[in-house]
């Protein structure tokens, strides 16, 4: 589990931002984070939220930085975003599969997308008090969890934003000591991304039940948890 068991209290005040906020996951946190009134402002980016930003496009990443920037003092980002199929792509089941633009795209939204929210956000978190940058990952994306295979595009690009996430945690540790940067796991949840492969059943989750889970876990993150990768019951997934 992770290491600090009690809620950690973010300092009153503050902005929470959802990135994908028009996404299963994404949406469920938004209007989670706005029935908890913790934050002074919740506020929601994506390709159709109130902030624009497409992960695609690094300019509209800047641009909904310095929109945010001059909203209050950053404490929370989620970044909700992620690709498993679409645009003509399916999950490859064998290596006679794999489509190099496939991998492009994967990579483009899961790793490069969230690094590139990293650069341009990290830097807006507080010196001091609790703040976190919390990106949804999945556990497919563990190297040392890889039993099955296929996925190839998804769970790379997973691997990558794994490892981006540790990568910048480090560097965020010297420029805010209690802040946290993790890597989080929802569980399978029921929404457009999972629907075609999700098998019906207990494990499954209604987004609403997946974001409180999500957020209890970012309430119990505290600095010693900065770089972890969690699932949404707070348990470290190997990397
Ligand atoms: N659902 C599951 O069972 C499950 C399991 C493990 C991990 N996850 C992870 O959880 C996260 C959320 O998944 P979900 O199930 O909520 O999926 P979803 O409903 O498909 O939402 C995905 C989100 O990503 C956004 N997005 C995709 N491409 C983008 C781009 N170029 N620029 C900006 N935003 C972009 C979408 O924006 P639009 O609204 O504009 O399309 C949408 O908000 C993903 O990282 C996924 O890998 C999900």
């Amino acid at each position: 589990m992770i290491p600090s068991q009690s809620p950690i209290l973010f300092p009153q005040g503050g902005i929470a931002v959802v990135v994908g906020a028009g996404g299963g996951i994404g949406a469920a946190l938004l209007h989670g984070l706005e029935a908890r009134g913790d934050f002074a402002r919740v506020v929601g980016c994506g390709r159709t939220a109130a902030i624009g930003l497409d992960l695609l496009e690094e300019s509209s990443i800047a641009a909904a930085a310095a929109q945010l920037r001059d909203l209050g003092e950053l404490r929370l980002v989620i970044d909700a975003t992620g690709f498993l199929h679409g645009g003509g792509f399916t999950p490859e089941k064998s290596l006679r599969d794999l489509d190099p633009a496939h991998l492009a795209h994967a990579f483009a939204v899961n790793a490069i997308g969230p690094a590139l929210l990293m650069k341009h956000l990290l830097p807006l978190l507080p010196r001091r008090g609790k703040a976190v940058f919390a990106t949804l990952s999945a556990r497919v994306g563990s190297i040392g969890d890889n039993r099955l295979g296929g996925w190839y595009a998804y769970r790379a690009s997973k691997a990558a934003l794994n490892q981006l996430v540790r990568t910048a945690a480090v560097e965020l540790h010297r420029r805010c000591p209690e802040a946290a940067c993790v890597a989080l796991h929802p569980g399978t949840v029921d929404t457009g991304l999972s629907g075609p492969f999700a098998k019906g059943g207990l494990d499954v989750q209604a987004p609403d039940e997946a974001a409180g889970r999500l957020l209890s876990v970012i309430d119990r993150l505290g600095p010693s948890d900065n770089g972890g990768f969690f699932d949404h019951r707070g348990a470290a997934v190997p990397w």
